[in-house]
């Protein structure tokens, strides 16, 4: 038996000179294209790195020669709105408060731009649908049932200053008394009055004790409730006699508000949004339904 010679390839390259198990390791050159290629990219990279931001320092990045990043892109175009608005912006600041909502340009702007104030600024207390939280005293502000006021200028006071905030020395303010932590009154009386509440606001009631309620209503809480309950904007002072409740009217949650009584607090939005916004979003929240013409003098 003679086994087959197998034919030495002829060699045309040169080897690196490593071999394993018989195999050679042949020394290819690159294909010249692909090097070329190769060297351009690392010449690209380089430039590129030079001319735009890349090298990332401690506090920033290069900023690169030429200069222009997303960034400030986006920067020019909200420069450019601006500009845009300035004019419209102006004559809402200018403009006689009363009259916006009757004014279809100055609408036409506010009204949008106060839709996105309130997605960005009130909604977490207010909800996205400006509907409130009932149970959490976060008014809607959807309805015509106002604490304080629904016509533009005082809708526009309430959002500049604020509700019982410490940061604000015009916020709106009114304290209503713990009458049980505060021992103003028993704890019967309390019941009484609270049955009074149920009774005013069409629930059921146990007639006796709303009748002794009554007595106790007129002494202590007409002053700030009024004598029929209906409420005071001047002081806040939440109509009782609707089904409307800012923290509920169940005998439960009436008698714990009575004992612990509540203070709704609200931020004043001075300083954080601009006039025009401010004006915006008053707009935005008078257009929601409930918005008032302004009182008659
Ligand atoms: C931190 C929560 C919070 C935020 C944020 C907030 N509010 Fe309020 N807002 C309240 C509370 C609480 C009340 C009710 C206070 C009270 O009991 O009198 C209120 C009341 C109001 C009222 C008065 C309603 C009435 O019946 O008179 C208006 C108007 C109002 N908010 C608008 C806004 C607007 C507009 C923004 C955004 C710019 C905003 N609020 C942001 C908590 C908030
Ligand atoms: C000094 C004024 C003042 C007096 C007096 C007062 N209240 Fe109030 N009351 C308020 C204010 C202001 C609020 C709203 C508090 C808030 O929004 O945080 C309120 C809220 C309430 C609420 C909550 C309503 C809701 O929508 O959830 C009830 C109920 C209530 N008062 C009942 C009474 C009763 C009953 C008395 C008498 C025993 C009384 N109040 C006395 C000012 C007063």
């Amino acid at each position: 038996m003679c086994a087959k010679r197998v034919k030495p390839v002829p060699r045309q390259v040169e080897t690196t000179g490593h071999v394993w198990d018989g195999i050679e390791e042949l020394n290819n050159p690159l294909p010249r294209w692909w090097v070329w290629v190769f060297y351009i990219t690392i010449i690209w990279g380089v430039g590129y790195t030079i001319a735009y931001p890349a090298w990332p320092l401690l506090s920033r990045a290069t900023q690169g020669v030429i200069g222009p990043t997303l960034r400030q892109d986006v920067a020019r175009e909200i420069a450019r709105f601006d500009e845009a608005n300035a004019p419209v912006k102006a004559a809402l600041v200018a403009a006689d408060l009363a009259s916006i909502p009757r004014d279809k340009a100055l609408n036409a702007f506010a009204i949008p731009a106060g839709a996105s104030v309130f997605r960005n600024n009130c909604a977490t207390c207010h909800g996205s649908g400006a509907a409130g939280v009932q149970g959490k005293g976060y008014p809607n502000l959807l309805d015509n049932d106002w604490l304080w006021g629904g016509d533009m200028a005082s809708i526009h006071l309430t959002i500049r200053h604020g509700i019982r905030n410490t940061a604000d020395p015009d916020a709106r303010y009114s304290e209503m008394p713990k009458f049980g932590a505060d021992a103003l009154l028993e704890d019967a009386q309390i019941a009484q009055v609270v049955e009074h509440v149920l009774k005013i606001s069409g629930q059921d009631h146990d007639a006796t004790l709303a009748a002794a309620g009554a007595a106790v209503f007129a002494e202590n809480c007409a002053a700030c409730h009024g004598d029929t309950g209906a409420g005071d904007r001047s002081q806040g002072a939440p109509n009782l006699t609707d089904a409307i409740w800012l923290y509920g009217g169940d005998r439960q949650t009436l008698t714990e508000t009575v004992y612990n009584a509540r203070f709704g607090v609200m931020p004043p939005w001075t300083g954080r949004l601009s006039e025009a916004e401010i004006r915006a979003v008053a707009a935005y929240v008078h257009s929601l339904g409930g918005g008032e013409d302004p009182p008659v003098e």
